[in-house]
């Protein structure tokens, strides 16, 4: 058995702030009284911190919720009594104003790459004997590693100068995310301030934002009380709390961070990953207490293993784990290739299984007319989340796995995938399970139902098929298209069975009286989903052309086509020799483009949309000179000619 070294990241700690009764005025104490005021603020910011850290990093709370309460208490009032001791680094000051717009843009200033992966021991093995190839060494060499869970949250960015965070950002694209400074604030374990000795002028940490399996249930509870969609997982509902305008809304999600890497410093140089985690951790930043420094890769293997098997009993998710050359020596030799390092691997977990019961086959009608079957399932539980249907891809996947309702069947969920159906536990067959064969008609509008040549899928061919058109409202305000927040699935569900859209150009005819009629629906609901359509009347081009749904148009497709055409009117008239002339359209496109806008009806939607103010932004195209490297968008208001 091999034995594992954790780092000792957080020495014993005392408490070296034992908790006091508010400030006594003593007769003999002469400062003035602001004087008094400003030594007792920066006493309670300490103790504050201090039990912030004892309580969401070392879960060693020393006092009572109500004392910690008390604390806080105090340093509100004296702050409202004076409010020049505010500083932004206060406890008091974690949720901040009013919410923002959008998100700004940061640029980092180290790239923030990804990882390779590594499926297995094998594969893990593989990229240790890669390593030292690299490096010159032999293969019996043994490589000093860190190892480390990977967190399975979203990555960000922060940025201490000269201790006090300043700037918070999420990964982006790897070169530039957005400004989250005011979200990653809310978060409890993190400090405003960095406490400790040697604090270096400039500090970037790089970390995983996640949200604990507790938060994430307790956060799908409210939403499904408040009849909204709920999260998939952690991770999904990590990124939507974190995407949050409304810093007050994150406020009320408790999002968790652990700090794995850093970026730029200034003032400080660290050896090693583990000299790295030691000297945050002592700033008082959260690092994984899981973290564990390793003597060549079979120790490594080890980890991954044991991960594994701890992985149920863990309060977050985690879906691999992280191997790192610990010497930053090493590292910088190994160097990286242009999206991952080659001193650092993920391995991945294996996706979690679990039994169940095929209940029923259901065949499901999409946006665009494909009928695709759905097994409903006995639900069943994995990794936190309760599973009840499948999709079974296509006919002739049923048919190859040979899958009948009442069969015993093991399931996978692999991350934000649906759910599928791995194999059927044939040996376990009554003889009483029943095959099902593909529809001849549209079960939801009885429309002719056609195979299309050279696809697998079966479509209907019904232009007023209604899980068709609602499909095509849940994608328009879906969050990569115009991003409605708050329509999903449920409200799309409700607005077309009380009649009140029969379009994605209804939309913006809605009023607060028809939002009303929502069963569970209050006030301060109805004026956030109608600010939420009015706000998205200004999105950029391409996310409108991509809102659409237009056949074979995907985001990166739409993109290029707003860049491409720079309005709306140049795209409806572009013709089918220029569509194909634009770099990765190919002639099935540009003919689905073609056919979109020829149709009447279509034009007759888009119409209704711009009369009723939508304004898609114009994305002009990147130029040489002043602004080369920016992309410009500016609005401009159409005319219509009815
Ligand atoms: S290190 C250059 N360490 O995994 C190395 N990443 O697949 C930067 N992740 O984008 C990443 N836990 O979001 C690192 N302990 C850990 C991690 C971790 C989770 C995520 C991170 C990264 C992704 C790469």
């Amino acid at each position: 058995m091999i034995e594992i070294r954790s780092i000792i990241l957080y020495p014993a700690v005392k408490s070296t702030y034992p908790v006091r009764k508010p400030m006594q005025l003593s007769l003999l104490d002469i400062s003035a009284p602001e004087d008094r005021a400003k030594t007792r603020v920066d006493e309670l910011r300490r103790q504050l911190e201090h039990h912030n850290r004892l309580y969401y990093q070392l879960d060693a709370p020393t006092i009572s919720d109500a004392e910690y309460d008390s604390l806080f208490r105090e340093l509100q009032l004296l702050e409202e009594q004076y409010p020049s001791l505010i500083t932004p680094d206060s406890p008091t000051q974690r949720v901040g104003g009013a919410a923002l717009e959008k998100f700004s843009s940061v640029t980092h200033r180290l790239a923030m790459l990804s990882l390779e992966n590594a499926a297995n021991a094998v594969e893990i093995r593989d990229f240790d004997l890669r390593v030292k190839k690299n490096l010159g060494l032999s293969p019996e060499e043994l490589i000093s590693y860190i190892c480390e869970p990977k967190m399975d949250g979203l990555a960000v960015e922060l940025i201490y100068t000269d201790g006090l965070l300043t700037v918070a950002s999420t990964r982006g694209d790897g070169v530039t995310g957005e400004d989250v400074t005011e979200n990653i604030r809310t978060i409890r374990s993190l400090p405003l301030r960095l406490s400790g000795e040697r604090i270096p002028s400039l500090l970037e940490v790089r970390g995983e934002v996640f949200l604990s399996l507790d938060a994430f249930q307790r956060i799908n509870a409210e939403k499904e009380e408040n009849g909204e969609a709920s999260f998939a997982n952690p991770r999904n509902a990590a990124a939507g709390s974190l995407r949050q305008l409304d810093p007050r809304i994150t406020a009320r999600r408790p999002l968790s961070i652990y700090c794995y890497a850093p970026g730029i410093s200034e003032g400080a140089d660290f050896a090693t990953q583990q000299d790295f985690f030691t000297a945050i951790a002592g700033w008082g930043l959260p690092v994984n207490p899981l973290v564990c420094a390793v003597e060549g890769i079979d120790e490594a293997v080890t980890f991954y293993e044991e991960m594994q098997q701890q992985r149920e009993s863990l309060p977050y998710e985690i879906d691999g784990t992280v191997i790192k050359v610990d010497s930053f020596t090493l590292q910088r030799e190994l160097g990286e290739k242009s999206r991952s390092p080659r001193w650092a691997v993920a391995c991945k977990f294996p996706p979690r299984q679990a039994e169940t019961v095929v209940e029923d086959i259901l065949p499901s009608v999409g946006r665009t007319g494909v009928i695709t079957p759905v097994a409903r399932l006995r639900p069943v539980e994995i990794s936190g989340v309760t599973v009840s249907r499948a999709t079974l891809h296509n006919w002739d996947e049923i048919a190859a796995k040979d899958i009948r309702i009442g069969d015993r069947v093991m399931i996978e969920r692999a991350g934000d995938v649906i759910p599928a159906v791995v194999r059927v536990l044939v040996e376990q067959r009554s003889g009483s399970e029943r095959q099902f064969l593909p529809p001849g008609t549209c079960p939801e509008c009885g429309s002719v139902v056609v195979r299309i040549a050279d696809e697998v899928a079966l479509r209907c061919m019904g232009l007023a098929c209604p899980p068709q058109i609602r499909e095509s409202i849940v994608h328009f305000a879906s969050r990569n298209a115009m991003d409605i927040e708050g329509l999903g699935d449920k409200f799309v569900e409700q607005l077309f069975s009380l009649g009140l859209v029969h379009s994605i150009a209804d939309i913006y005819r809605l009023t607060r009286d028809d939002f009303m009629r929502f069963e569970r629906m209050g006030d301060k609901l109805a004026s956030n989903l109608l600010s939420a359509i009015e706000n998205s009347k200004q999105r950029e081009l391409g996310r409108f052309i991509f809102a659409l749904g237009i056949r074979h148009v995907g985001e990166r497709t739409a993109k290029s086509l707003a860049q491409a055409f720079g309005s709306l009117e140049n795209l409806e008239r572009a013709r089918f020799e220029e569509l194909v002339s634009i770099r990765d359209i190919g002639a099935t496109v540009a003919q689905s483009i073609c056919t979109f806008f020829e149709n009447r009806d279509n034009q007759e939607v888009i119409r209704r949309m711009l009369e009723a103010g939508v304004t898609p932004a114009v994305e002009l195209k990147k130029v040489g000179g002043r602004f080369t490297g920016k992309t410009c968008v500016h609005r401009r208001s159409w005319t219509f000619h009815p």
